[in-house]
């Protein structure tokens, strides 16, 4: 195993997690080791009240009225499948967007294929946004169900989303945000949302280890979506059919335990730090790296004019080399990990005119990230663009 010395790759999962995250999954892989929700020993107490507690915190860090409304799942693509398989039926249109990541695009693109699904994708600009005008007007009379980014993986534009939902909401049209690019890194509010879903990744800004998801679903949506899995889920066990009830309705077979656990620390953490604290030093952050990008001729950097509506994703082309090539220099020579390429986002790129030098490369900070690996990144990226 490996460890770089600068980690800019954040929006591919976020790492080093706090230390507290390690701690808690390793006292529950050595001390306690049981499964989720079977069981009335001490131990599956204790561990039942970490869980309980997860669900508590990321419940009050969505604004969700009732922690049930909070399902745990594996990855963000496997709460945009539950949303999208679940809820989308023969016939239905959907509204979404170019700059959306694979993990809605291909679940959109199957259910074409499989159940006559019907899909407008609006447009993007070259930072990549889309407008919020341009989703109303996307919308037909059989269109059911809206589903957006929040921000993008590629850019980091924040969408006007809060615009959009609102709008969902008067027309009665339900929307489903993708959060992996925002939950622990901007406020998140599923009221101010309007959203009916909100996915998000566990692991990315979050902070929890890989293999954990989130899913919020608004209450009584959850009778709308069927549920991708079914199976034993330690209650109502007299019945040989799924459980109505939430979360168990969206929660078959053993969860992830020392993955929630971790999950769960990390959670308070990032309530003690605060998201507005966050937002602030991966602010400062970004804001370092544009400014230094843009003093460097052979790059071009999409979108960060304004950086109140952007993320701290930095997507850079050079006029010298190829994305992966570029990547390969920082990472061979200096050690810093960025990700080259497409970022499962192809319609993006397309938009971007990207495709032709193998994408772009990524620049993505995180709450770990300090000024002087950021000036050091930008010192590498000097050296290599001056030949
Ligand atoms: C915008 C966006 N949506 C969805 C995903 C999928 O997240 P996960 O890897 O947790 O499935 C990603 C991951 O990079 C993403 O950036």
């Amino acid at each position: 195993m490996s460890t770089s010395a600068i980690y800019l790759d954040n929006a591919a999962t976020s790492f080093p997690k706090p230390e507290c995250v390690y701690a808690a999954i390793d006292r529950y892989q050595r001390k306690n080791g049981r499964p989720v929700g079977r069981g009335s020993t001490d131990a599956a107490i204790e561990l039942q009240r970490i869980v309980d507690r997860c669900r508590l915190r990321a419940a009050d860090l969505l604004a969700a009225t009732a922690k049930e409304q909070v399902v745990f799942t594996f990855n963000c693509t496997d709460s945009l499948n539950t949303i999208l398989h679940g809820f989308l039926r023969e016939g239905d249109h959907v509204v979404s967007s170019e700059a959306e990541h694979n993990s809605v695009l291909r679940p959109l693109r199957q259910l074409e294929r499989t159940r006559g699904v019907s899909v407008s994708l609006v447009e993007i600009d070259d930072a990549g946004f889309f407008r919020a005008e341009d989703v109303v007007a996307a919308v037909r009379p059989e269109t059911k169900l809206i589903v957006l980014q929040h921000a993008s993986n590629v850019t980091g534009a924040i969408q006007p989303v809060e615009a959009v939902g609102e709008f969902a909401r008067q027309r009665g049209i339900l929307f489903a945000v993708d959060a992996a690019q925002t939950a622990g890194h901007l406020p998140l509010d599923v009221r101010k949302l309007n959203a009916d879903f909100v996915a998000c990744a566990g692991h990315k800004g979050l902070l929890g280890p890989l293999g954990t998801g989130l899913l919020y679903i608004a209450p009584a949506r959850e009778s709308e979506l069927t549920p991708l899995r079914q199976g034993g889920t330690g209650s109502r066990s007299e019945l040989d059919t799924q459980p109505d009830t939430m979360p168990d309705r969206f929660e078959s077979g053993n969860h992830n335990a020392p993955g929630i656990v971790g999950l769960d620390a990390a959670l308070g953490w990032l309530n003690e730090r605060g998201i507005d604290a966050v937002r602030s030093h991966e602010l400062a952050l970004t804001e370092q790296l544009v400014v230094g990008l843009r003093e460097i001729p052979s790059l071009r950097i999409f979108g960060h004019e304004d950086s109140t509506r952007h993320t701290g994703v930095v997507g850079v082309v050079s006029e010298l080399y190829s994305s992966d090539e570029l990547a390969s220099l920082l990472s061979g020579h200096f050690q810093i990990d960025t990700r080259a390429g497409l970022h499962c986002a192809p319609l993006m790129h397309r938009r971007l005119g990207t495709i032709e030098q193998q994408g772009a490369v990524r620049f993505s900070v995180g709450i770990h990230n300090t000024t002087d690996e950021i000036e050091a990144a930008l010192d590498a990226l000097r050296q290599v663009s001056a030949g």
